[in-house]
C-alpha cells in the first residue's frame, strides 16, 4: 500500500467525524489527475452533492465511500458530464471541462464504468470491447490482445455473446472495454455490486495491477468499503452528499468509529 503522506481532512460542518491526526488541509504527493472543486447537483428538490471537493492522483486510486443514497453515483455522473452540477468545478488534467459535452470527456481521457455493467448484450465480447474503441478509428491487435491479457476469463469467451457472461464477466469486460479508450482516468461505479467476494477480490487486485504497471489513475466508487479500502490508497467518505473525511485508506480502514458510523464494518 503506498503511502500518500497525505494528513486526513475533515470536512467542515456538522456531522465530521474526526480521523487519528487528522487535520484541515491535506497535503497531495503526487499529481491530480482530476481535481473536483466546490461540486454541487441536484434533482429538482433532492439535493444529491453539496459543495463536494477531492482529488484522483496520477497512479493511485482514490475509493469513494459511502451509504446507499449518499451521491457516489450522482458524483460519477456529474464529473464525466452527465448531469449538469449546480456550482463547482471539475479539472481533467488542469483543464476546466466542467461544461464539455459528455462525449468530449471520452476523447480527453475520462472514462465512465457506469453501475450496472452495461454491455451490449446482443453483441459478442470481441464486438463489445471494439465498441470502447471505435472513437479512436483502427486499433492495433496488440492492444486487444493486451486487454485479454488482463482478462483471461473474457478472452476464453471473446465469441461468446455477451448476454451469456456471468456477472463478473460482464464486468471484466466493461473495466476492459473502458480500457480500450485509453483513460487518463477510470471512474469505476461499485464494480463490486451482486458479485461473490472472491470475484471481487480479483476485479480489484486486476485494478490493483493495471494502476501500478500501467499508471491507471482510478476514483472508485463502493459501498463494500472494507474491499475498497484493501485496494485504495486514500478514501473519501460521503455521506447526504457531503465529504465527511478524506484520509489515506489504511487510516480509514483503521477507524473504528468511523467505519462504525458511515463505512458499516
Ligand atoms: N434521477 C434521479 N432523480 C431524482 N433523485 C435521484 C436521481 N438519482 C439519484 N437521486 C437521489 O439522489 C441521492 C443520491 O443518489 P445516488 O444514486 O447518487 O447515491 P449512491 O451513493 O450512488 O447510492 P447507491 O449506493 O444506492 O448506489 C438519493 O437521495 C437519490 O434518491
Ligand atoms: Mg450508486
Amino acid at each position: 500500500m503506498a503511502d500518500t503522506g497525505a494528513h486526513g481532512s475533515t470536512a467542515s460542518g456538522a456531522g465530521a467525524v474526526g480521523t487519528s491526526g487528522a487535520a484541515t488541509g491535506g497535503t497531495a504527493t503526487a499529481p491530480a489527475v482530476l481535481e473536483v472543486e466546490g461540486l454541487s447537483a441536484a434533482y429538482g428538490p433532492v439535493r444529491a452533492l453539496q459543495d463536494v471537493t477531492l482529488r484522483a492522483e496520477h497512479g493511485r486510486i482514490t475509493a469513494v465511500l459511502g451509504a446507499n443514497g449518499a451521491g457516489k453515483t450522482t458524483l460519477l455522473r456529474t464529473i464525466s458530464g452527465l448531469v449538469r452540477p449546480t456550482a463547482g468545478r471539475v479539472l481533467l488534467g488542469g483543464e476546466d471541462v466542467t461544461r464539455a459535452p459528455v462525449e468530449a470527456m471520452v476523447t480527453k481521457g475520462m472514462a465512465h464504468v457506469p453501475e450496472g455493467r452495461g454491455v451490449i448484450a446482443e453483441l459478442t465480447v470481441d464486438e463489445n470491447l471494439r465498441v470502447g474503441a471505435l472513437f479512436r478509428g483502427k486499433v492495433p491487435s496488440e492492444e486487444f490482445d493486451r486487454v485479454y491479457s488482463f482478462f483471461p476469463r473474457i478472452a476464453e469467451r471473446r465469441t461468446q455473446t455477451a448476454h451469456t457472461l456471468s456477472g463478473g464477466e460482464r464486468q471484466m469486460l466493461v473495466i476492459g472495454r473502458a480500457l480500450l479508450a485509453r483513460p487518463k482516468v477510470l471512474l469505476l461505479d461499485e464494480p463490486s455490486l451482486g458479485l461473490a467476494p472472491r470475484i471481487v477480490a480479483q476485479i480489484f487486485a486486476m485494478v490493483r495491477h493495471l494502476v501500478d504497471t500501467e499508471g491507471l489513475s482510478v476514483l472508485l466508487v463502493e459501498q463494500n468499503a472494507r474491499s475498497a479500502l484493501s485496494v485504495a490508497d486514500t478514501g473519501v467518505v460521503l455521506n447526504l452528499g457531503r465529504v465527511v473525511v478524506t484520509d489515506d485508506a489504511a487510516r480509514l480502514a483503521g477507524d473504528e468509529d468511523l467505519r462504525h458510523a458511515y463505512l458499516g464494518f
